[in-house]
């Protein structure tokens, strides 16, 4: 188990666009471990390899709210049959930190992917994980959820974040 470090914006590792992996094997198999570690400890409920600067298509989620965990695993997904309904949820992001905003997205949707073995899967998602599926989605595109709010609401974000990573540290000795 290896909890890794997840990028924040602004960083340009996180605007590239991510590759499809080419089979599922003992190394994608120790990066998504790594990626649920890391995803666990921040206490997110989604993380795409890129935020921890692997520019690879592969997604780990675990939405479930009981204690029992859930984890799942998306390598290469598609997403088709995007509803034309949408649903609005207040997002936010382990790479955006402390920033959330209300975004809107389709539905529901199907995702087909191949899993932590490297089987094919369908997946008809809905609400929380619909949503969820979308915004890691995204990472793959380099697109974060702030890239949908008005050019102020966005540069309102950044200018937090900048100031966030340019805090010095208060220690008391
Ligand atoms: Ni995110």
């Amino acid at each position: 188990m290896t909890i890794r470090n997840i990028l924040t914006e602004p960083n340009k590792t996180l605007r590239q666009i991510s590759r499809n992996v080419d089979k599922v094997g003992k190394e994608e198999q120790k990066l998504m471990n790594d990626m649920l570690d890391t995803m666990y400890s921040a206490n997110g409920i989604g993380l795409a390899a890129i935020q921890i600067g692997v520019p690879k298509r592969i997604i780990v989620m675990d939405i479930s709210k009981d204690k029992e965990k859930k984890p799942m695993f998306f390598v290469n997904p598609e997403i088709d049959n995007r509803n034309k309904i949408f649903s609005v949820y207040e997002e936010g992001c382990l790479s955006v930190p402390n920033q959330f905003a209300e975004i809107e997205r389709p539905s529901t949707c199907e995702v087909k992917y191949l899993d932590y073995n490297g089987n094919k899967k369908i997946l008809n998602a809905e609400g929380l994980l619909a949503t969820c599926i979308q915004h890691e989605m995204d990472h793959l595109e380099g697109i974060l959820f702030i890239d949908y709010l008005s050019k102020l609401k966005k540069s309102m974000i950044l200018k937090k974040l900048s100031k966030q990573k340019n805090k010095i540290d208060r220690i008391v000795v």
